[in-house]
């Protein structure tokens, strides 16, 4: 099946998600796959969780921390700045504690803990979690294309309940640190502790979010998931080795891409004998990529005269891929 034919038939899947070892053609075929789909008239929503995001660089627009850009007409590009995500989140706790404690400045002990909280890499997790729940549920778009980071990551990404069972026991800790605290100033100001308990409330309004979001994410129906390799040793190996772990996690596979084809053509030429083998050798890999990946191989992309940046080579890159070109 072909790529196109695969999203004329599954159009209720509306979360799209390409995975694959790093540099192997994600962020690429993201863009492309997003510029296709607003050209057949969907609103397009192509965003990256990715601290080395690129998409900037394909779209040349600087678009990092920006929120949705507007690319093109029902195009739609955004790259997450989990930095001032924290940021902006350690700002509203600061506000809350001002605000419930009538408070005019943080007391040092606690603006400590706000910034050893923030230094912890589940924060920053729970920071691009927290954008992406956001995105997700606000059902702006038609499609919403996630450019994801390596595979280690996108596993863990994918592995939701980990993710937010450590999110969750972080804001609970915050929640008894807080509790703590209250009790404290209530001691002094000699106030009662209020009964209404907002963080425990905050707390299960987060929780209904990521249920509602983590349902989309390993949606069977409006999820597809599609592996980038590449015609290499190696990469078969891994991409094998992945996919059985995200079968394990209940991750929705549509199926696996080839990048970086060197093109059929070249081969009825008189070559110099370093690309003659290199051409042998794929041949061989793409043998093997067929015979294990069979009718579950949706694209083969060869690999192009420079690297994909800027409108007209996405363009072209969409057409190879969906248009005639694509097989
Ligand atoms: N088919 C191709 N032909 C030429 N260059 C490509 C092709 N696919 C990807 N590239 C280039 O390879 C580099 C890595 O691709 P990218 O999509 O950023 O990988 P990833 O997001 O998986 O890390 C980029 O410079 C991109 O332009
Ligand atoms: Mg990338």
């Amino acid at each position: 099946m072909s790529l196109r034919a695969w999203f004329e038939q599954n159009r209720e899947r509306r979360y799209i998600m390409f995975g694959g070892k790093g540099g192997l053609g994600k962020t690429t075929f993201s863009a492309a796959t997003a510029y296709w789909l607003a050209r057949q008239g969907h609103k397009v929503l192509v965003f990256s969780v990715d601290p080395q995001a690129s998409l900037s660089d394909i779209f040349q627009r600087d678009i990092f921390g920006k929120g949705p850009v507007e690319v093109l007409d029902n195009l739609w590009a955004q790259e997450i700045d989990a930095d001032s995500n924290i940021k902006a989140y350690q700002q509203e706790v600061r506000q809350k504690i001002l605000d419930m404690y009538g408070f005019d400045q943080i007391p040092e002990e606690i603006e400590h803990y706000i910034q050893a909280a923030s230094a912890e890499p589940a924060m920053e997790e729970s920071a691009i979690f927290d954008a992406v729940v956001d995105i997700v549920v606000k059902g702006d778009y038609d499609y919403y294309i996630y450019d994801l980071v390596p595979l280690g990551h996108a596993l863990y990404y994918l592995s939701m309940a980990k993710v937010y069972d450590e999110w969750i026991n972080r804001i609970t800790e915050l929640r008894e640190q807080m509790r703590e605290h209250e009790e404290m100033v209530a001691r002094i100001k000699r106030q009662k502790v209020t009964e209404e308990d907002q963080i425990l409330h905050e707390l299960q309004y987060i929780k209904g979010r990521i249920n509602q979001s983590s349902r989309i994410l390993t949606d069977k129906e409006r999820t597809a998931f599609f592996f980038v390799l590449v015609p290499e040793q190696m990469i078969i190996l891994d991409t094998e080795k992945a996919a059985q772990l995200f079968a394990r996690f209940d991750v929705p596979i549509a199926g696996y891409i080839v990048n970086r084809i060197l093109p059929a053509e070249l081969a009825g030429q008189h070559l110099p004998p370093y690309l003659q083998n290199r051409l042998q050798v794929q041949d061989r890999y793409l043998d093997e990529i067929k015979k294990t990946f069979g009718s579950r191989l949706v694209g083969s992309v060869p690999e192009l005269e420079r690297d994909v940046t800027g409108l007209p080579m996405i363009e072209k890159l969409a057409a190879i891929m969906y248009g005639d070109g694509g097989r």
